[in-house]
């Protein structure tokens, strides 16, 4: 069996950061969301991983490499436009053969991984396997109705939801989906819909299993759903230190301390992480915070937020909560007057102020 990660899109609800950078880079608990994915690929036993990559494939390739950290081998296939999931299995078809895989996009988090999942696919061998699960907002997501366990219908963000049940973004397909993928057309939004190629299958009375999922997941597409992803898989962090934390400092409950990172004179409330080089002083970071890597936090307070790599928050009095803070940004107090707001913000960037 093979594994096909989905890591092009363009992630159009997380601007501005995804101006810069690829959506599945993000890190949840300072980790990419996209190795949690190679991650649970790897752990249900399959090696052979294709990569779809778009516009931001230097950026993916550059973290991820040939997958020898994972002691998995990584193959990059390259989508020439964002043409939908069904678009992709065609896309990779060359690498996937006739091998049954499974699809994982890159922007989802299964808490539990898929282990047993690929086992039941494995064993049934049905033709497809899709995962469910309940979810507040269907209308976000692919929608199934089933009937007596079967699924009956599966419909791509309806506006009138059949259901509470949601298309989780892992499937498994043998290479009958190959069919369905070359006759479907593109759906309002323009794209191949992967949904509409499950449904063909449906249609053509091949075996399209329904499995319901009761563990955590998450598609990480917007902000709301990063900060809850983030709070999920730093809550099942181990609490170390390989850092410096000063005498004056405190640190409380779950807290890891990476490498090279430093905390002086100040409290770090977990669970929480600081990453490699991160300078934390005269701070209070407080639950569900990430920051990562070559951070610089002064004279701040920060709480249930996601700091990325290189940014400074300096002397900001007011507690900095619910945020999700970009590559490189700086957030300073200035002493300049007049006294004023100077900001230079990216595209779709939102700020709220007291
Ligand atoms: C895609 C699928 C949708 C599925 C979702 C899961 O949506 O089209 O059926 O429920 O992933 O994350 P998209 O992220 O393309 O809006």
């Amino acid at each position: 069996m093979k594994g096909l990660i989905l890591s092009g899109g363009t992630g159009t609800r997380l601007r501005p950061i995804t101006h810069t950078s690829a959506k599945q880079l993000l890190p949840i608990a300072n980790k990419p969301v996209l190795f949690y994915a190679i991650e649970a690929i790897r752990d249900a036993g399959i090696k052979d991983i294709g990569i779809i990559v778009g516009e931001t494939k230097d950026e993916v390739k550059a973290a991820v490499g040939d997958g020898s950290m994972w002691g998995v081998d990584v193959t990059y296939i390259e989508q020439d436009a964002p043409l939908g999931l069904a678009h992709a299995v065609k896309t990779a078809r060359p690498f996937l053969k006739e091998d049954p895989f499974v699809m994982f996009l890159g922007d989802n988090l299964i808490k539990d991984g898929i282990t047993s999942l690929v086992e039941e696919f494995k064993k049934e061998k049905p033709n497809v396997q899709i995962l469910l699960a309940r979810v507040r907002e269907p209308e976000r997501f692919g929608v199934a109705e089933l009937s007596d366990g079967k699924v009956k219908k599966l419909i791509e963000k309806p506006e009138d939801p059949p259901s509470d049940l949601a298309l989780v973004g892992v499937y498994m397909f043998d290479s009958n989906i190959f069919e369905a993928v070359d006759h479907i057309k593109p759906s309002w939004r323009k794209e191949l819909e992967i949904t509409d190629a499950i449904q063909y299958m449906i249609d053509k009375d091949f075996t399209v299993t329904p499995h319901i999922i009761n563990g955590w997941w998450k598609d990480t597409g917007k902000l709301e759903d990063i900060l809850e992803a983030n709070r999920i898989m730093l809550d099942c962090l181990e609490p170390r230190c390989d850092g410096r934390v000063d005498k004056s400092s405190e640190i409380i409950g779950k807290v890891i301390i990476e490498k090279g990172a430093e905390v002086k004179t100040s409290t770090v409330r977990g669970p929480a992480i600081i990453g490699e080089n991160t300078r934390v002083t005269n701070s209070y970071i407080g639950p569900f915070t990430s920051i990562y890597f070559d951070a610089v936090i002064d004279g701040s307070e920060i709480e249930h937020s996601v700091i990325l790599e290189k940014s400074s928050i300096i002397d900001v009095h007011t507690r900095i909560e619910d945020s999700l803070i970009g590559q490189n940004v700086t957030i300073i107090r200035t002493k300049r007057k007049p006294k004023a707001y100077r900001l230079m913000l990216g595209d779709s960037s939102r700020i709220e102020i007291i």
